[in-house]
């Protein structure tokens, strides 16, 4: 790690760096600095938690100069609301002692308001795509002073449903730019589409795409369905095992929301849940609350798999294999920041064990395997996509009246609902987990 006195910073960025406590730059940043500082196109990959956003902050910054123009002249594309606001205070952050004007927008806020903000002028822009484009479309934001294009967790952002959004971004964009592109992994796929997009871009890479970090300590429990999955993670948090922070990520809201009802019945109110049903508010309080200590267990779906960095999680519990093993990657990455140490558990079924090689092949090492704990009962009690597929009765609009959890779900005793989920509820979580499988290509879904 190079030290900050070796670095080419302004006084305004050296000083901000100090009062963060940071002396020295990640390899990363370090190597990334003189290249984008060059003007060049470039690819950046390296472990989650290596520092990947003042990598490219910090050039950026250095070179920006100041301006009262309105349009902004940085933009930074992510693909979370969370990670809009994360990055936005990283910003404000760097240029303490700069009259640097940054603003992110996203959606789930009122856009008049943001249309308002915009108005007013900025910097730079840190954006979710959609919002972004409707922002654009409804003239509040011209994109025509735009000399720097960051996309964050490019290989997500490239993805299906993000990449038509992106596209129509691009077409607004000055085609003289200069485009940076970070991410903990990278696939072929996506380097096939950089190679379409962009202008043959330098890659910097600290580590291949897909090496797990060794400050991780990851395992694994083969369990035979979701409610021993409960059984199992109840009592894993009761243990002795100091289970400080602890992240539980899970496929789906559905399963989210039972599984959140769970803990809280076990752990009272410091439990939250967050995933992309909730409203925005709700959404930044779980994470503020997960932060600040208020609540110990979140439970998440992968809305919040990509980017945040929340300190100190002391495990990532993997409730469910994801589909796409750099997800694994990007789950576990929540922890073990910043060289920190950190500890993963993940829980598989039958079902789920090509999902868990899949992600074994890409690590190139096998996850230890862990004897569940005698105590653990094992139910015998499936839930309604465990069962055998059972012909759907109703069309889709019959569906949609009946997808909403009303009052009566929530009002259920926890053990009535484990036992009987049938009905609404059952064709429901089918139809959801029909439609992620079907969505190739997109690794976190489109909501985000
Ligand atoms: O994007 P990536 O997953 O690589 O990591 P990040 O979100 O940029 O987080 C890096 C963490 O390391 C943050 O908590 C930073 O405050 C911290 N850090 C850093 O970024 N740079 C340093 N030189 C020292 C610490
Ligand atoms: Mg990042």
């Amino acid at each position: 790690m190079q030290a900050l006195s070796e670095v080419n910073l302004s006084t305004q960025l050296r000083n901000a760096m100090n009062d963060l406590a940071f002396d020295k730059l990640t390899p990363i940043q370090e190597k990334s600095y003189p290249v984008i500082l060059s003007g060049e196109d470039v690819v950046g990959i390296a472990q989650t938690g290596t520092g990947k956003t003042f990598a490219y902050l910090l050039p950026i910054l250095k070179e920006l100069k100041f301006s009262n123009q309105v349009n902004p002249r940085v933009l930074v594309l992510v693909p979370t609301r969370e990670l809009v606001v994360q990055i936005v205070e990283q910003v404000k952050l760097l240029t303490k002692y700069m009259s640097t004007r940054v603003l992110g927008v996203y959606g789930g806020t009122n856009i008049k308001t943001q249309a308002q903000e915009v108005g007013q002028g900025a910097d730079i822009i840190i954006a979710t795509p959609g919002r972004l484009y409707d922002l654009v479309l409804s003239r509040a934001l011209q994109l025509k002073a735009i000399s720097k294009l960051v996309i964050d967790e490019v290989d997500v952002m490239l993805d299906l449903g993000f990449r038509f959004q992106l596209k129509n971004i691009f077409e607004l964009l000055p085609a003289r730019r200069q485009n940076i592109m970070f991410s903990a992994t990278m696939t072929n796929e996506v380097d096939l589409l950089i190679q379409d997009y962009f202008d043959a871009p330098t890659q910097i890479s600290i580590a291949v795409s897909g090496t797990p970090l060794e400050n991780i300590e990851q395992s694994c429990y083969s369990v035979v369905n979701f409610n021993t999955k409960t059984n199992l993670l109840a009592h894993l948090l009761h243990g002795t095992e100091e289970y400080e922070k602890v992240l539980v990520f899970i496929a789906n809201k559905k399963s989210a929301d039972v599984l959140f009802e769970f803990l809280e019945n076990e752990f009272g109110s410091r439990v939250g849940i967050i995933h992309s049903n909730k409203t925005q508010n709700y959404r930044l309080r779980s994470i503020e609350d997960f932060e600040n200590g208020t609540t110990r267990i979140l439970v998440a779906t992968d809305v919040i798999a990509r980017g945040l960095d929340i300190e100190a999680i002391s495990h990532v519990i993997n409730f469910d294999v994801p589909q796409y093993p750099e997800n694994y990657m990007h789950r576990i990455g929540r922890t073990g920041r910043a060289e920190q140490a950190g500890k993963t558990i993940l829980f598989y079924t039958e079902k789920e064990l090509t999902r868990k090689e899949s992600i074994e092949a890409l690590m190139e090492l096998q996850i230890p395997m862990m004897d569940l704990p005698a105590e653990v009962e094992i139910s015998a009690v499936l839930t309604a996509e465990e069962r055998p597929h059972i012909k759907e009765k109703y069309g889709n609009h019959k569906l949609a009246q009946t997808s909403e959890p009303g009052t009566s779900f929530h009002e259920k005793k926890e053990k009535n609902k484990r036992t009987n989920l049938g009905g609404a509820y059952k064709r429901e979580i089918t139809s959801k987990y029909k439609k992620a499988q079907h969505k190739r290509g997109n690794k976190g879904g489109k909501k985000r």
